[in-house]
């Protein structure tokens, strides 16, 4: 697997996750300004960032094996053998999460649509009863998690987000359900196409602090 900026050691652990097809453009760098209010605030932070496209990640099968497991553990085990073996470990070490993307037609991308189908289940168990409905997820873990989520559209201005962003809420969501992740801050980098991404990077530094 490649793709890993390991930054310093500590005792924070914080796990940032990009998916963004591109490096080094702007999700990619508003996600390094989060980084650097991390460390501002939380020096000893052990910090690792994954491009979600340096890795092979299969798509979920629907074969429901990790749905089934009734077990104590905090991870399901998966039929696919692939570098998400590495990145769930990642995740089970993390204590914070970044996750950044850009907008696809109003969506997360489907780099990350696949990595959000592959942690559902395996990070989740179905309650036995949620209201009426049986089966909602719920993490497997009591490990709690802090979250920011970066979301970056080409031409959509800021103004229209709540219109033209479906990719927070499900982010927001599915780390909530499945890695016990409460979501602390989120930024929506609005018409980069157009604007200078300069514009969102003390945006994206104190989203970082907060991750404290
Ligand atoms: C397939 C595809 C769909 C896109 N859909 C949208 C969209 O719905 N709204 C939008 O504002 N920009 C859209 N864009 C533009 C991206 O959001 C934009 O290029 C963004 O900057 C990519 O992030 P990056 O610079 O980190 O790679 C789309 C781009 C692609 C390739």
């Amino acid at each position: 697997m490649t793709g890993i900026h390991l930054y310093e050691m500590g005792n924070m652990n914080l796990l940032a996750i990009i998916g963004s097809p591109r490096k080094g453009k702007a999700t990619d760098t508003l996600v390094d300004k989060a980084i650097e209010g991390v460390i501002e605030k939380t020096p000893e932070a052990s910090i690792k960032k994954i491009y979600l496209s340096d890795n092979e990640i299969n798509y979920c099968k629907d074969c429901l094996t990790c749905w089934r497991q009734d077990i104590k553990d905090p991870l399901a085990k998966c039929v696919i053998r692939d570098d998400m073996d590495v990145i769930n470990q990642d995740i089970l070490n993390a204590d914070s999460l970044i996750i950044g993307t850009p907008i696809h037609m109003g969506y997360t991308t489907a780099l990350m649509m696949t990595f959000l189908e592959r942690i559902c289940w395996t990070f989740a168990k179905p309650t036995k009863s949620y209201f009426i409905v049986k089966g909602c997820p719920e993490p497997r873990s009591d490990k709690k998690r802090k979250a920011i989520i970066i979301g970056v559209s080409g031409m959509i201005p800021t103004k229209y987000k709540k219109l033209c962003n479906c990719a927070t809420p499900q982010i927001k969501g599915v780390i909530k359900d499945s890695l016990n992740a409460k979501t602390v801050g989120d930024l929506y980098a609005g018409d980069v196409w157009n604007q200078n991404v300069e514009q969102y990077f003390d945006k994206a530094f104190k989203l970082g602090q907060k991750l404290k």
